[in-house]
């Protein structure tokens, strides 16, 4: 059985003082859920914000880290600071990075296998363009950027890893893929995994889905049989909604 795991992805958004007010919220309210709970607040609220949800249920993550341990690359943030901070969790190649940033699978790639080796848990993003998706290319774009993104990674080390299904589309957009459509892909994935790792790391594999994830969708998506979690954006950055989201199935 897979615990559900939820997470919100804050983005550029919350100064230390809106971060920190947030992140109270969310910690009294996420206190009695089974869930895998996280926040990724931005690089600049890290320490105050984890500072507020250790000893809670709440696991703190970073938005994305530099490909390298140190050395002259300004204005990057090493696996090492990251740590030294609590954080356990980076999301990396999630689509606005690869995009917006121009982040490359084999840049992606380094990043993972710098995290995993230093025992960071992460969640590698993979989704398809509104293009991609037209040309019937899903399948395709998301295998390439799964074997990519884990060149080289062993299944010892899949433990630390969380894939998030996120179809670019669907990001900011309030588009959401339906849950069949989600479902199908997750299943593509974890069938990937089957076949480049066993089917025991497969089976294990959470999935994440993200892409306009909110309170009123959320328990339609996690019905599903593949999808085992959310990455939320926009609605991750008010309490209510998240708690809504990442408590979704408490009674
Ligand atoms: P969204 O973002 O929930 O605002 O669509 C999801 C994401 O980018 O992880």
């Amino acid at each position: 059985m897979r615990t559900p795991f939820l997470a919100g992805n804050w983005k550029m958004h919350k100064t230390v003082s809106e971060a920190t007010a947030l992140a109270r919220e969310i910690v009294a309210g996420a206190t009695g859920s089974g869930n895998r709970i996280m926040v990724a607040p931005p690089f600049t609220a890290l320490a105050a914000v984890g500072a507020i949800v250790k000893g809670s249920p709440v696991r703190l993550g970073a938005q994305n880290m530099a490909g390298e341990l140190s050395g002259a690359h300004t204005g990057e943030t090493s696996v090492l600071m990251l740590k030294d901070l609590g954080v356990e969790y980076v999301i990396l190649g999630h689509s606005e990075r690869r995009h917006v940033y121009g982040e490359s699978d084999e840049l992606v790639n380094r990043k993972v296998k710098l995290a995993l080796e230093r025992g960071m848990q992460t969640i590698l993003c993979v989704g398809e363009t509104l293009e991609e998706r037209e040309a019937d290319s899903v399948e395709s774009v998301v295998a390439a950027q799964l074997a990519g993104g884990l060149d080289g990674v062993e299944e010892a080390s899949l433990g630390q890893v969380t894939i998030a299904y996120e179809p670019v589309w669907a990001i900011g957009t309030g588009k959401t893929a339906t849950p069949d459509d989600a479902n199908a892909v997750h299943r593509f994935i974890r069938d990937w995994f089957a076949k480049h790792y066993s089917a025991k790391a497969a089976d294990a594999m959470c999935i994440q889905y993200g892409g306009s994830v909110k309170p009123d969708n959320v328990r339609d998506l996690m019905a599903m049989e593949h999808i085992d979690g959310a990455l939320v954006g926009g609605a991750s950055l008010d309490a209510d909604s998240f708690l809504a989201i990442a408590t979704y199935n408490k009674e």
